[in-house]
């Protein structure tokens, strides 16, 4: 029963739990793919159904990364033993593939953001929080949630490279293909950000 198979449709179906468009669903009868930029994710959660909501879809999206990581330490040592940490990125990556896109929510889902965090916490705790300041930090300045996700993604690699010590070949490989792979998951923000359209953040609430 201890397959490889089975720890990697487990990681997927964590994955796949579309947090955003369920909770949406449960409490307010909306999709917010519906919505705002129609992403299933809780930046789009907080601007269309607001942080009672959105905080914890970015929390249980946050998790499914983390948790996603750590099935690796429930399969037998013959299994995983030996390469450990492929072994972690493998799962991380496949719960991404779930929450891009999730079996649950006709594969239409986020961009990842959130639980790449989650899963880069579990896996490399050190890079993530520096990428994690530098996400805060890029969305005090800009106000654009895309630009803060991307900018952090593409330092990720950069802080392994050059910050890390205890990096390893394939740790840098794959936080190349983890910035590529965010830059895609924007495309589309890229285009608005390009024609001026992209949404800010309002940190102030509004005076009504
Ligand atoms: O984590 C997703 C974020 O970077 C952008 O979300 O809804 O503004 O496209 P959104």
């Amino acid at each position: 029963l201890y397959t490889i198979a089975t720890f990697i449709l487990l990681a997927y179906l964590i994955g796949s739990i579309p947090t955003s468009v369920w909770l949406g669903k449960l409490f307010y009868s909306i999709d917010v793919r519906q919505y705002g930029s129609g992403n299933a994710g809780a930046t789009n959660t907080i601007r269309v159904l607001g942080a009672k909501v959105g905080v914890p879809v970015l929390i249980v999206d946050v998790l499914k990364g983390f948790f996603a990581v750590r099935l690796a330490y429930l399969a037998p040592y013959e299994m995983a033993g030996s390469s450990f940490v492929a072994f972690e990125l493998a799962l991380g990556t496949v719960a991404l593939i779930g929450h891009v896109f999730p079996v649950f929510a006709q594969f239409k889902g986020g961009k990842g953001v959130a639980t790449l965090l989650g899963f880069m916490l579990a896996v490399q705790p050190q890079a993530s929080l520096v990428c994690l300041g530098i996400f805060i930090l890029v969305i005090f300045i800009s106000k654009i949630v895309s630009v803060s996700s991307m900018t952090a993604a593409v330092s990720f690699p950069f802080i392994i490279i050059f910050a890390l010590e205890n990096s390893t070949p394939a740790l840098t490989v794959f936080s190349i293909l983890v910035a590529i792979a965010v830059i895609v998951t924007h495309r589309k923000n890229i285009r608005r950000l390009l024609k001026n359209e992209e949404s800010k953040v309002n940190f102030r609430k509004k005076e009504q």
